[in-house]
This record gives structure tokens, sequence and C-alpha cells, in this order.
């Protein structure tokens, strides 16, 4: 069957549109109506007249466009496809946290479950993490799941504690100092570029760190021809196809083959073409639930910031 051709027409037939994060298989651009970072889906799931939205992502992505556009039907194809660091927190344990921290603001990273996010106070992504906690003008934060992007948004701002949850992201943390060492060393002319989900270490051995959209935002701009990637394996590819694209004759490397985050992968252009014909896997979330986790993201969403 040809996938691509159904999947187009369904997508007119039921006006839907399909949001696809940059970790995807590449081919599912094909079908792809926005691609692109947490961040920018949200707001595309936000802004859209679409009846259904189709998340190709993982399940946190797919309940946050629900959460933003509550009377639209979400599909996600794959409804085994979590994020192991969002997963790490539940709300049993967020209040074992807090209890132990009482009286402190929490700032949710948005890889987290919509009842997570009902327990905390505002909403961040990894390109607007500094800004919200800065935001805030408080003296502690709590900062829960990613002890990693925690640390690092600590490691910019002096002015506050931030106190982290023990959270990470098992596919970033894969990506080792060594890593950085060896590939200055084959790639000496090439820029290293970092998700702030990694070690600290790497980080603060890479030329520059972004999330994923700035990641591939800066490698787009940069005069450099050659770049190490410390992401997952769908930003490289999508830079390396563009590249070739639109003739940037730019080379896009990433750090270690074993870069890819299996949930991401969980999704093809398969079972899109069979969740949208059947209108299955649905999102739901309970009214109460909804309607804090809500409160939790617009507070984000509202703030006078150039990322949020
Ligand atoms: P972005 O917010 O950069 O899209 O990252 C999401 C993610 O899951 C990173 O591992
Ligand atoms: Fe979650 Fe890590 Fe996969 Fe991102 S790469 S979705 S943080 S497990």
């Amino acid at each position: 069957m040809d996938f691509i051709r159904e999947i187009n027409k369904l997508k007119k037939e039921k006006n839907a549109i399909i949001l696809t994060h940059c970790y995807q298989n590449i081919e599912i651009d094909e079908v792809s109506n926005f691609v692109g970072d947490s961040l920018y889906l949200s707001k595309m799931a936000a802004k859209t007249d679409a009846d259904i939205i189709l998340f190709a992502g993982v399940y946190f992505m797919a309940q946050s466009a629900k959460l933003l556009s509550l009377n639209k039907k979400v599909l996600l194809p794959n409804m085994d496809s979590g994020c192991v660091m969002a997963d790490m927190i539940d709300v049993e344990n967020l209040k074992i946290f807090k209890a132990k921290h009482p009286n402190i603001p929490v700032v949710c990273y948005i890889n987290s479950t919509a009842e997570v996010k009902a327990c905390c106070d505002i909403c961040c992504t990894s390109s607007n993490a500094i800004e919200v906690v800065k935001s805030l003008n408080v003296p502690k934060v709590l900062f829960v799941p990613d002890t990693y992007l925690g640390s690092y948004v600590q490691s910019k701002l002096k002015n506050v504690e931030i106190i982290t949850f023990n959270g990470f992201c098992p596919t970033h943390l894969r990506i080792r100092v060594e890593d950085i060492i060896k590939a200055r060393k084959e790639y000496p002319d090439a820029i290293i570029l970092a998700h702030p989900e990694c070690h600290q270490e790497v980080v603060k051995l890479a030329d520059f760190t972004g999330s994923t959209k700035e990641i591939m935002e800066y490698a787009k701009k940069s005069s450099n021809k050659k770049f190490v990637i410390a992401t997952e394996k769908g930003v490289v590819d999508r830079l390396n196809r563009d590249s070739k694209l639109e003739g940037w004759d730019k080379e896009f490397i990433l750090i270690n083959e074993n870069i890819i985050c299996p949930n991401m992968k969980k999704n093809n252009l398969e079972n899109i073409y069979q969740t949208l014909l059947d209108e299955k896997n649905e999102i739901t979330i309970d009214d109460k639930i909804a309607a804090k986790a809500i409160n939790c993201i617009e507070k984000m969403l509202n703030l006078d910031i150039v990322n949020a």
C-alpha cells in the first residue's frame, strides 16, 4: 500500500493534521503538517482548527497537545510510546519530594504526565527552562523530573537554588565525555552541539547547548561546515536531508550511533495510517486534572519570553 498517499487522503477527508517530533522516523515527515520540538508542536496544537490531531511523538507530547486543544480528538499511533524520563515521576513520589522541601514552587519539565503537571506550579521546556525559573524570582525552586536539565539551569543562574528530582533520560545519558574527546580528535574542525539532558560534563565540553530546535537553528545559521550532534539521531537525519535538499554543503555527524530513543521510533507510516483510519488510541484526560495541568502549561505560554 502507498501509505503516504493514503494518509494524505485520510487527512483531507477527516480534517486532520499530523504533528511530528524531530526524533521520529524521518519518513513520517512526508505526511506531517508540522515537524519540530515539543514546545513548537504544543503551540501548533493550540492554534490549529483541524478536528483531529495525530501526534507522532511520545505519550506526554500527545497529552500536552490534548490539554491545549481539549475540543479536538488527539490520537497517538502507539500507546506504549512513553517517555522513560516522564515515567520516572508520578503523583505519589512528587508528593514525597514536595513534602521533603515544603513551600517551594515546583517547575515541571514538559516531559511529564498531565497528572504530574497538575501538581506543579509552572511548566518549562528545554528551550525556555532558564527563563521560566528566572521569571519566578524566588530564592529556591524544585525542578522535576530531569536532574540534568535542572543542573544545567542551575549552572546558568546564580541567584536561585534549584533542588532537582532524580529523573533522567537514558538515551541522552549514553553520550559520554569520551565520545566528545573522540569527536574532537576525529573532527577537529567540527562544532559540537548538545542537548541539556546530557551529562553536565558533556554539556561543559560542547560548543553550544540547546533544545532540539535550537540545535537545528544554530546548525543552519552557522557558517561552519561540519557538526557533531549530541542528541537523538532524528535531528541528524533531518539536518543531513535539509543540507542536501537546500544545498548547504554541511555535514552532520551523530556523536555515537546508539543515540536513538526507542519509544520515539515506535511510530511508523503503517501505524499512523491505521490509527487515522480507525480514529483509535484517543488521548483522554480527567477534567479536574486537565484544568490544573492546563494552568501549569499556560503560565509558561503566557510568559513574555522569546521561547515561551
Ligand atoms: P525538545 O523539547 O527539545 O523537543 O526535547 C524533547 C525531548 O524529549 C528531548 O529528549
Ligand atoms: Fe524521553 Fe529521552 Fe526519549 Fe526524550 S529522548 S522522549 S527524554 S526518553
